[in-house]
């Protein structure tokens, strides 16, 4: 019998090191949830250069960004991994989409948006970046595709893409659904803010026990109260409320005693998806790499050549 499963897409910037914020609010829901879809990830190499990042270290982010969803449990052989940018029909597909819509729906794009309001300059791509995910997710007739809460606009893009290009051309894309993964919402840093590596408060996901340690004992704590609340709230990731309750009890005050206790916690976690993310090397990424993206181009050529004819370019 025909496989039932519903598409499930989602892409990924290869925007470098990660921390325990990414790994509660993307790896893990991802890692969660794959199994159950017909499902595909995608390194979305040509978003990150809207921020223009240097040729070397763009290079390496890619193959990071797969050794960090294989670490965290991903299984290669249960879905397609592939890069953008190695299926040419994701920017054709973009091009079309950038035809159908105004130029004053694109201005209302976050990505953009924001930007432009710090008075910063964007590029032409920043503004054209809804368009180019929009095809990433229309050219699999996806289901659905689980993102972040900062993504869902872009999502409703893509379903503005679909129907624009459904009613000028005839029914070709399925309008998707996003799935916020909102596992455990916002996870803090070590000041209480979103823990994020522009707020330079994050404790990171792959690292030595030395440097979480050193991130833990840099949570700022408050010492009027009796409950250290940036350390717990970090430390709920890792424990029930029971479980907390009686250890923050026994160790009322004892700020350090807690720190530590957390640190436990993380390194007991990390250390086995440290273990697994050095034994991949380069080598190993670029098959899967490969192997995913011929998959992906298989499928996302199929799609294109019925587009072409839609749209009257095929003689
Ligand atoms: P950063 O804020 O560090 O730049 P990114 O924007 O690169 O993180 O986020 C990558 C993914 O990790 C996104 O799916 C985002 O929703 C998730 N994420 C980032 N920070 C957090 C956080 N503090 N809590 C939960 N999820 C997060
Ligand atoms: N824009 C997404 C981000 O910054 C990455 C992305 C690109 C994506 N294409 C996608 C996410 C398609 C979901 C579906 O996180």
């Amino acid at each position: 019998m025909a496989s039932v499963k519903k598409r499930l897409f989602t892409g990924l910037q290869p925007s470098g090191t990660l921390h325990i914020g990414n790994y509660f609010g993307a790896l893990k829901p991802f890692a969660d949830l794959y199994e159950s879809y017909d499902s595909m990830l995608m390194v979305a190499d040509y978003h990150a250069l809207t921020s223009a990042p240097k040729p070397e270290e763009l290079r390496q982010n890619i193959i990071n960004v797969v050794k960090d969803y294989l670490a965290a449990g991903v299984d290669p052989a249960k879905t397609v991994i592939f890069q953008q940018s190695q299926v040419h029909e994701h920017t054709e597909l973009a091009w079309i989409f950038e035809c159908l819509v105004p130029v004053a729906y694109l201005e209302l794009a976050h990505a953009y948006k924001d930007k432009v309001a710090k008075g910063l300059k964007a590029n032409a791509g920043l503004f054209n970046y809804p368009m180019l995910m929009a095809a990433d997710i229309l050219l699999y007739d996806t289901d659905i595709v689980p993102v972040g809460q900062d993504q869902k606009q872009h999502v409703e893009y893509a379903r503005e893409a679909a129907a624009k290009f459904n009613i000028a051309y005839g029914e070709t894309f399925i309008e998707p659904k996003d799935k916020i993964l909102e596992g455990v919402g916002v996870v803090p840093g070590t000041d209480g803010q979103k823990m994020s590596k522009s707020y330079k408060n994050t404790i990171p996901l792959f690292g030595t026990k030395d440097e979480i340690a050193k991130a833990v004992m840099g949570i700022v704590t408050d010492s009027s109260g009796e409950l250290p609340k940036n350390v717990y709230a970090i430390h709920r990731l890792f424990r029930s409320e029971a479980e907390l309750a009686s250890l923050y009890d026994s160790h009322k005050g004892n700020y350090k005693a807690l720190k530590e206790a957390l640190i436990e916690d993380i390194e007991a976690l990390v250390a086995p998806m440290c273990a697994k993310r050095d034994s991949l090397d380069d080598r190993d990424v670029k098959r899967v790499l490969d192997d995913g993206s011929e998959k992906a181009r298989a499928m996302a050529e199929s799609k294109m050549k019925l587009v072409r004819e839609k749209i009257g370019i095929t003689l």
